[in-house]
């Protein structure tokens, strides 16, 4: 596997580390259809490739609640500090991620109302939604910086095919 092996990942520049970090997410979860796993290693390869952010994750949609008619997000497979438990949707940068369906880029998280502060580090951040082949809203994929504008566009598009990639079936070339 290249990632492991690949000494200049440091001066890559972010489109080049997201190209790399979805062709080894890729290669490695073929054929593996555990949802924990492949969460799993995506934390990890993008955990390895991203230094400046300090919590990487997923909130999971929760099932059992959903089917008794409320609509909750719990702690999936991360990597930082500790992460809140449980978050409703439609709270927090979380919440509104999985509410609306929609990614959402926070430059500044004191500037966002809502927002739920799990480490008081956070000054950046962004949520994008992850979706399984029948576009069925199953998580979010979380991250969260300790400098202000970490996140821009090219992080949310490269994010959505990531997470389209591992999650939603989409072939990858
Ligand atoms: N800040 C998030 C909560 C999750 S933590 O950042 C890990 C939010 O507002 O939804």
């Amino acid at each position: 596997m290249s990632y492991m092996v690949n000494a200049s990942l440091a001066m890559m520049s972010k489109g080049e580390k997201y190209q790399e970090v979805i062709r080894d997410a890729v290669a490695v979860l073929e054929g593996e259809p555990d949802v924990v796993a492949r969460m799993a290693t995506v934390v990890s390869l993008l955990d390895q490739a991203f230094d400046s952010w300090f919590w990487t994750g997923f909130y999971v949609v929760d099932k059992v609640k959903k089917s008794t008619g409320i609509d909750e997000l719990v702690v999936g497979p991360y990597n930082g500090t500790l992460g809140c438990l449980r978050i409703a949707f439609g709270r927090g940068v979380c919440g509104a991620a999985a509410a609306t369906k929609t990614t959402q880029v926070v430059p500044d998280v004191h500037a966002f109302s809502d927002h739920i502060a799990c480490d008081s580090r956070s000054n950046s951040e962004i949520v994008v939604p992850v979706f399984d082949a029948s576009g069925e809203l199953i998580a979010v994929f979380d991250s969260d910086s300790e400098s202000f504008g970490t996140y821009d566009e090219e992080d949310a598009e490269n994010l959505e095919k990531l997470m389209k990639a591992v999650f939603g079936g989409a072939i990858v070339v």
